[in-house]
């Protein structure tokens, strides 16, 4: 079924006349040391992958008897391996060696690892070079993670509908849990643990205090034990108010005795049956979930008393940062800053927070969100949203990497220069404890995740997630090789319009720094003139200010002084006129319509040229894809195709509306050149 995405980049397809010899001579012999399920693991997607691509499995011996064998385990179950004096030390658990040794006599390949989770990701990446047509011989990789939590958080809900899923239902099939384990559940594992996602959050963070009643824990043990060899622990999001919704409790006071032994007696039960269970995600007061603030306390007392319950069993908690209220008049982008930047240092050793990469929620683009670095004492987990809530749902083509990798290699300034945002998230603070999450763009349609393009999301995170510091470009690449092939026109093209492809969702939704401005409820398609919602910071109108004078939000000294919130140079940068980065200017200022841009262009016409060249990105990328024909097989190339129909159509529908919307006010006719809305 390699043609209907469900092998995802794991395709495993035979590698040709160019590699066979050179890659079949390297993989002559299986020898696993150990025989853990997860070891078990690793030699079936060697023979997996082997077959695949060298279309035979070669045989498994005890110990290295011929050229060619590949050796893998860890110095603890192997003697052989000890000996080899690898350069283990410093990698932890989940790093991994991959080099050409010899050993009795023979040319081998060892993967090692210092635990047998470590093996099963060399393993991965040894496959990896396969598949992305990498040589073999004189192999010498030393790698590991430079964050220790990679999570998925999947918004997925118990009746198995996914918020803001576009990829068909939830995976999780809770009916038929926990009889049936069905072999889906392990080709999420194996998805996960090739590109080292390590823990997943399985239900909705807006979520169903019922997750937590005895008859789902099974359920959750279930997909735990399934998950288990693969390295992956499974969290659940808690529902603040548990204890009164299904725990027959007056209150979910964090301070009440009751309340605290209530918490204390759900883990040690959930531990009985998920040993390394990971922790609990928090949504609290927010968007309507309860939380510590009902009573009167702090997120931090709210948090501190769950990680309380969870610590005698190494569990954490992880609190998100995603709060604005309607009772705060405060500029929402202000208000997670206002709230958590005071708790600094009062957080427990096993919680950490979980902070959206903007200040506002997953637009096409936002600056990054000023709590990164200005929590010198709390490890924070940086939260990205996979699933294209803002970004055209699974039709239009928006590689994200590029857009997490904007946020990663910002300079916050917060310790001086070079404290990116990756290096704050690389820093844990003293608890080891460092992560990212993504929100899961996964459901149970053929190809994972709705489109093909949207697996290279889901690829991307969990590379980013292993190295914050990676390049969005060579992550395309590999992916697009694994994904559509080898060939080097096309692997070019692929690569070249998945680095343009999310600028272009920016210019032809959101651009020059505008935000939120799509229609409400679902978020998908225009809305930039919507002012008549119940909260005002949910409508449009509310984040472009737009009038017959000009556009944009003043979070300058002059208006609500959002800048304040980043390091004094930052803010400097984004306070003036004279220096904020065109891509911001309209998120931190109001300007006339006729405002002189730094081009020479007034702000109205380049507002224009923005929503054009949108459009114009689309277009070209259609007739790229067109060329893409005799290499691509036709179920993929005939559905991408149509995709990027309706996503030029769609990108039109927003030029057309956004452009009548603002003309409306600014009553300026267009520049030469370019068409007026109908
Ligand atoms: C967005 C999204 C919601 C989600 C929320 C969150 O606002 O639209 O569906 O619940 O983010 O992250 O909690």
């Amino acid at each position: 079924h390699a043609e209907d995405g469900y092998a995802l980049w794991l395709r495993y397809r035979p590698v040709g006349q160019t590699w066979d010899a050179r890659y079949t001579a390297a993989a002559t012999q299986l020898v696993p040391a150990g025989g853990s399920a997860t070891i078990t693991a690793a030699t079936s997607e060697l023979n997996r992958g082997l077959r695949g691509m060298l279309g035979a499995v070669p045989g498994q011996a005890a110990s290295v008897s011929r050229d060619g064998a590949i050796l893998y385990g860890t110095p603890a179950n192997s003697r052989v391996i000890a000996a080899l004096d690898l350069p283990l030390k410093g990698l932890g658990n989940d790093g991994f060696v991959i080099r050409s040794v010899r050993v009795n006599g023979h040319r081998a390949t060892v993967i090692a690892a210092n635990s047998d989770v470590g093996v099963l990701y060399g393993v991965f990446r040894f496959l990896e070079r396969m598949e992305t047509r990498e040589p073999l011989a004189g192999v010498d990789v030393r790698d590991a993670p430079k964050l220790k939590l990679r999570m998925l958080n999947h918004w997925d809900n118990l009746d198995r509908h996914v918020e803001r899923g576009y990829a068909g239902l939830s995976l999780w099939d809770w009916f038929t849990l926990p009889e049936w384990k069905a072999p889906r559940y392990t080709d999420y594992a194996r998805a996960n643990a090739s590109i080292g996602i390590n823990g997943t959050v399985l239900n909705n963070v807006n979520a169903n205090p019922d997750i937590l009643r005895p008859r789902f824990l099974k359920k959750v043990a279930a997909l735990a034990d399934v998950f288990r060899p693969y390295g992956i622990h499974v969290y659940l999001s808690a529902n603040f108010g548990a204890p009164v919704a299904i725990g027959g409790l007056k209150t979910a006071d964090p301070l009440d005795p009751k309340v605290q032994a209530w918490w204390k007696a759900k883990a040690d039960e959930i531990y009985r049956l998920i040993p390394d269970f990971g922790g609990f995600l928090v949504k609290a007061n927010s968007e309507g979930q309860p939380g510590p603030q009902d009573y009167h306390r702090t997120h931090a007392q709210g948090a501190n008393m769950l990680a309380a319950a969870l610590k005698p069993h190494g569990g954490i908690v992880i609190w998100r940062a995603f709060v604005y209220s309607a009772q705060n008049s405060e500029d929402r982008a202000k208000q997670a800053y206002s709230e958590f930047k005071p708790l600094d240092g009062k957080f427990a050793d096993n919680v950490m927070v979980q902070v959206k990469n903007g200040p506002i929620d997953f637009q096409p683009r936002e600056p990054f969100h000023p709590l990164f670095g200005a929590m010198p004492h709390t490890p924070l987990m940086m939260e990205v949203e996979i699933t294209k809530e803002y970004l055209g749902f699974n039709t239009h083509l928006a590689y994200l990497g590029t857009m997490w990798a904007e946020v990663l290699d910002t300079d916050t300034w917060q310790h001086g220069q070079g404290t990116t945002v990756a290096r704050v998230l690389e820093d844990g603070k003293g608890t080891g404890l460092t992560g990212m999450a993504g929100v899961s763009n996964i459901g149970n349609d053929r190809d994972w995740t709705g489109s093909e393009f949207d697996q290279a999301n889901w690829y991307a995170f969990g590379r980013l997630a292993w190295n914050p510091q990676g390049s969005a470009e060579a992550i395309a690449r590999d992916w697009t090789k694994m994904t559509w092939g080898e060939n080097p026109q096309m692997v070019d093209a692929i690569v070249g319009m998945m680095m343009e492809s999310r600028e272009a969702v920016v210019n032809y939704m959101t651009p020059l720094g505008l935000a939120h401005q799509m229609a409400t409820g679902h978020h998908h398609g225009p809305g930039p003139w919507v002012h008549n919602l119940s909260r005002p910071e949910w409508n449009p109108v509310y984040y472009n200010r737009a009038d017959a004078n000009g556009i944009g939000f003043d979070r300058s000294a002059t208006g609500s002084d959002a800048i304040a919130q980043y390091a004094p140079h930052v803010a400097a940068l984004f306070g003036s006129l004279n220096t904020v980065p065109d891509k911001d200017l309209l998120w931190f200022h109001h300007v006339p319509w006729t405002y002189r841009m730094r081009s020479g262009q007034t702000l109205w016409d380049s507002l224009i040229d923005h929503y054009d060249k949108g459009v114009a990105t689309v277009a070209q990328m259609q007739r790229t894809w067109a060329l893409l024909k005799p290499y691509i097989d036709k179920q993929r190339f005939d559905e991408e195709t149509a995709f990027m129909e309706i996503q030029h159509h769609d990108a039109l529908w927003w030029r057309n509306a956004s452009i009548a919307y603002f003309q409306s006010l600014s009553k300026l006719p267009l520049p030469a050149g370019h068409a007026e809305p109908p």
